[in-house]
């Protein structure tokens, strides 16, 4: 029989030698597609309490690398290595089991539950995950009332995940990935079609997650606006590697980055710093 899974380590963790160990690390990860090379030689850290924004533009290889981390592509090369231990040999169902939830770029959800429903499902399943006493059916559709309010969810409580507007059901999709409470949260384009509000809310909970350095959160995200407010480090991938890694206002200044989106479309470009907030 195989060992249980090891609890996760809470509030960042050391090695031997009390160096920090990342919550994420990446690993040289290559991987191509007849000819494409989508990532090429990836390396990079996300910490506990850090939320991080892997940007670059379309075509970068950023929903590729989060595929990769939750499993769902195997690398050619590199590794990826979560709280220390590697996982990139591991099922995808493995690694959320670890602690790895995902957003996705398209939404995916139960279609013909309602979204109370979908949400105090994924409750229960994570309350039965972490072994923690399940209160029944009543407590998770309250847990989940709690948290579609602070999704700004609440009015589409009882609507079938089937007819949400594209914005709503990533809302949705983002209350399952949290009820799962994970060590590690990948974000793809978790405010694309969201309105100003629904906007807030999503960046108000990413904030949450981070607050008491249990959690990081990885993110990606065409909106420098959202990118220079909300991450504490950016990581900048174009056609594959890393181009550039550092605080918004260094990422902002570099000449490879402004490079690399020149001839972008407008809106994906970042803004001098003058422009911003
Ligand atoms: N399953 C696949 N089969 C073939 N090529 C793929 C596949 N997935 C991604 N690619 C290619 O790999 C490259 C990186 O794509 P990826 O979707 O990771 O970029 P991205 O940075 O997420 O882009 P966007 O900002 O448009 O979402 C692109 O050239 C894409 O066409
Ligand atoms: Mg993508």
């Amino acid at each position: 029989m195989n060992a249980p899974a090891a609890a996760p380590r809470i509030g960042g963790s050391a090695d031997r030698a009390g160096a920090r160990v990342p919550v994420l690390a990446v690993r040289e990860l290559s991987k191509a597609f007849d000819g494409v090379q989508a990532l090429h030689d990836v390396t990079f850290d996300v910490h506990a309490g850090e939320r991080v924004a892997l940007i670059g533009p379309n075509g970068a290889g950023k929903t590729t690398c989060f595929n990769v981390i939750d499993g769902q592509l195997r690398p050619d090369h590199g590794s990826v290595q979560l709280d220390g231990r590697r996982i990139d040999n591991l099922a995808p169902q493995s690694i959320a089991h670890r602690g790895v939830g995902r957003t996705f770029q398209v939404a995916a959800t139960f279609p013909s539950m309602t979204v109370r429903e979908n949400v105090a499902v994924a409750l229960l399943a994570g309350a039965r995950r972490d072994g923690a006493l399940v209160g029944g059916i009543a407590d998770a559709l309250h847990d989940a009332d709690e948290a579609l309010e602070r999704l700004a969810l609440a009015d589409l409580r009882f609507a079938h995940c089937a007819s949400l507007a594209y914005g709503e059901a990533k809302r949705v999709e983002l209350a399952l990935a949290l009820a799962q409470r994970p060590r590690l949260l990948l974000m793809d384009e978790p405010t694309a079609g969201a309105g100003a509000a629904a906007r807030d809310a999503v960046l108000q909970v990413v904030h949450e997650v981070t607050r008491n350095a249990d959690a990081a959160v990885l993110f990606t995200e065409h909106d420098m606006d959202v990118v220079f407010a909300h991450a504490q480090r950016v990581i900048v991938l174009d056609r594959g590697s890393v181009i550039a890694t550092g605080t918004p206002d260094d990422i902002r200044r570099d000449a490879r980055v402004q490079k690399a989106y020149l001839g972008t479309d407008a809106p994906h470009a970042p803004h001098a710093p003058a422009d911003t907030r």
